[in-house]
């Protein structure tokens, strides 16, 4: 199968106090996220650590070693030597992260759900902003590309979308590049606190 392969780190939710707000944190220049999963860090190129450890749950299998199949997925501190198209070597995003874990996975081509996680104790009526990180590990080859849908859903039973984000394919970089990917989620009309 063609490598069809992305790491992601960092995937945040970044709350953006307005004036009057429910929840009593006003403080507009307190930006740290609310919510952050690094994938931790260690000095084993591949982590132990399973997805319940950074409280998701995925739809692809863990690989520990390479290689890492389609459909698989890794936490590793640098990307494996494995292939000639991939960035061999290549680091994490996350700052001061030294031996920075990232999710690395080799996307199904059958679509699969790479991560799903909740947040809790969100304040009703208030703006966040979910991001995440994306690289595609493969260099400029013209292989087929991966691409992520990001969706922002109410926990309540009817799971109502409030926000989405679709990455496109996700281009092949000459050095590896990560990217930024933003939503803010503003004004969502249905008034809960725990989304996912
Ligand atoms: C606002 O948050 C910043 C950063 O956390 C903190 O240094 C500052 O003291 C806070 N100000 C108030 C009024 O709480
Ligand atoms: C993952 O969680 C398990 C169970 O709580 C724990 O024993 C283990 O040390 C954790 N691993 C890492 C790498 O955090
Ligand atoms: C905010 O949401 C409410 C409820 O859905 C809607 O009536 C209102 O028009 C929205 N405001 C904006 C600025 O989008």
């Amino acid at each position: 199968m063609p490598p069809l392969m992305l790491v992601c780190i960092t995937i945040a939710l970044h709350f953006f106090p307005e004036s009057g707000g429910l929840c009593s944190d006003d403080n507009t220049t307190n930006i740290a996220p609310i919510f952050l999963v690094t994938f931790g860090s260690g000095s084993a190129t591949f982590s132990s650590a399973t997805p319940a450890n950074f409280s998701f749950t995925t739809t692809y299998q863990q690989a520990f070693t390479i290689p890492i199949e389609d459909g698989y997925f890794a936490f590793t501190n640098a990307i494996p030597n494995v292939n000639t198209v991939w960035h061999t070597g290549a680091l994490d995003h996350t700052p001061n992260d030294i031996d920075g874990y990232m999710f690395l996975a080799n996307a199904d081509p059958n679509p699969g759900q790479f991560y799903r996680g909740t947040v809790n104790n969100l304040c009703i009526g208030e703006r966040y902003e979910f991001s995440a990180y994306l690289t595609n590990l493969v260099g400029p080859f013209g292989l087929a590309k991966p691409s992520v849908i990001f969706q922002i859903r109410t926990s309540t039973s009817d799971n109502t979308l409030i926000g989405q984000l679709d990455t496109g394919e996700i281009p092949e970089y000459s050095t590896m590049t990560w990217t930024k990917l933003a939503l803010m989620i503003q004004n969502y009309s249905i008034q809960h606190r725990t989304i996912k």
